[in-house]
């Protein structure tokens, strides 16, 4: 068979982390493990009836079989500059200043194959979503400054350590893996940093309905328009399988999303779109999460508190977070050899070390199983505790 040989850029680009669990997951599986899976970030609850019925019924109408546009359609757009209002009391125009997208992973790409040129720099926190370094660093041909977050800081880029020659700053509370979050103060300080040294803020806002404990994310537009936030239907509705998302901003930042979206794409379906408004104009005028949304909530925050006691109680000192349904902790071993082993006890985690070299001895956990698999899972690992000791 002939051989067909990568492009360099390609080459460079490591395999995508969870590509990698899904192997190791699946091998075991196959050897009959009963795996409890707390590795992707996918909730295991489903999307609500009322969304699913509205897609069922629009996808059967002729008119929602046919191509979306790139920037989605009008009344989607409305639908999410409505909910700014509602949620974070900021005014968007529906055409200039919202795009709805294929999930907000692809935006989160494509922003930057939009605004930054090859050699530029961008700013990717470390730990943190893997697109920043990864796709939107590589395929640029631009350059990626990992600014580590620490502990010590609660897990906050620190903008004295961030170069102020970069052309865009990838950030994200609350946020992916840690599960730290931040007030809109600190978005005030980063907006007015990204002002003063030309940098283009790209505000990575997918959980921000993922929040415990009366706490309420922020958006980055709450703290000024000149910035692009992109938010994401995947975890607050339970619909990561649909691939819906949204990005919102300034509109030239919106707007050269569209251009480059235009050559890539042809929109999200129109029958997803038409679910997805339904689930978000369930939210009240004065912003008040909808009752699902919050049952769903309460469910993951009973699951989140079970494994933080627990962990603590076998010896990991693990923070409760406020916000995301990742749990995430120093293994006090190597991220890697802490997951293998968890995989011998049938236990999928996922390797800190795999969103940034800083990360190396961290882990994170998913609270995407019920709590009695939960508790098992914590059975497991005490059981495995005492057999070393
Ligand atoms: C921080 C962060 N941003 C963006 C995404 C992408 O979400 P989606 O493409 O499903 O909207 C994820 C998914 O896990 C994430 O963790």
């Amino acid at each position: 068979m002939t051989k067909f040989e990568q492009s360099e850029r390609l080459k460079k680009l490591p395999p995508y982390l969870f590509v990698r669990l899904e192997e190791l997951t699946a091998a075991k599986k196959k050897e009959g493990a009963d795996i409890i899976d707390f590795g992707i970030g996918d909730p295991d609850l489903p999307a609500s009836e009322k969304v699913i019925k509205a897609m069922q019924i629009a996808a059967e109408a002729n008119e929602n079989q046919k191509y979306s546009s790139s920037q989605g359609e009008k009344f989607l757009r409305d639908s999410v500059a409505k909910w700014y209002r509602k949620r974070f009391s900021v005014d968007l125009d529906p055409d200039t200043q919202v795009c709805i997208t294929i999930g907000s992973k692809e935006a989160i790409f494509n922003i930057s194959q939009a605004f930054v040129n090859p050699g530029e720099k961008i700013i990717a926190p470390s730990p943190g979503y893997p697109v920043y370094s990864g796709a939107s660093t590589l395929f640029n041909e631009a350059e990626c400054v990992e600014v580590p977050l620490r502990e010590s800081q609660n897990w906050l880029l620190d903008l004295s350590e961030c170069p102020v020659d970069a052309k865009m700053l990838y950030l994200n509370y609350p946020n992916n893996p840690t599960g730290a979050t931040c007030d809109l103060e600190y978005l005030h300080k980063v907006y007015d940093w990204c002002g003063k040294t030309d940098t283009i803020l790209c505000y990575d806002n997918a959980y921000s309905e993922m929040c415990f404990d009366g706490y309420r994310a922020p958006s980055a537009l709450q703290a000024g328009p000149d910035c692009i936030e992109f938010g994401s239907f995947s975890k607050t509705f339970n619909m990561t399988g649909f691939r819906l998302g949204y990005a919102v901003g300034h509109p030239d930042l919106v707007g050269g999303l569209k251009k480059c979206k235009g050559q890539t794409d042809s929109g999200a379906p129109v029958f997803i779109q038409k679910a997805g408004a339904v689930a978000l104009d369930a939210y009240s005028d004065d912003g008040t999460t909808p009752k699902g949304v919050q049952a769903n909530m309460d469910i993951l925050a009973e699951r989140r508190r079970v494994l933080v006691n627990g962990l603590n109680d076998l010896g990991y000192k693990v923070a409760m977070p406020r916000g995301t349904f990742y749990v995430w902790f120093n293994s006090g071993v190597g991220s890697m050899e802490f997951t293998e082993k968890m995989l011998e006890l049938g236990i999928v985690v996922t390797p800190g070390s795999g969103f940034g070299k800083s990360a190396e001895g961290y882990v994170r956990m998913a609270v995407t199983e019920p709590v009695e698999r939960i508790r098992e899972a914590l059975n497991r690992m005490k059981k495995a505790q005492d057999i070393n000791k």
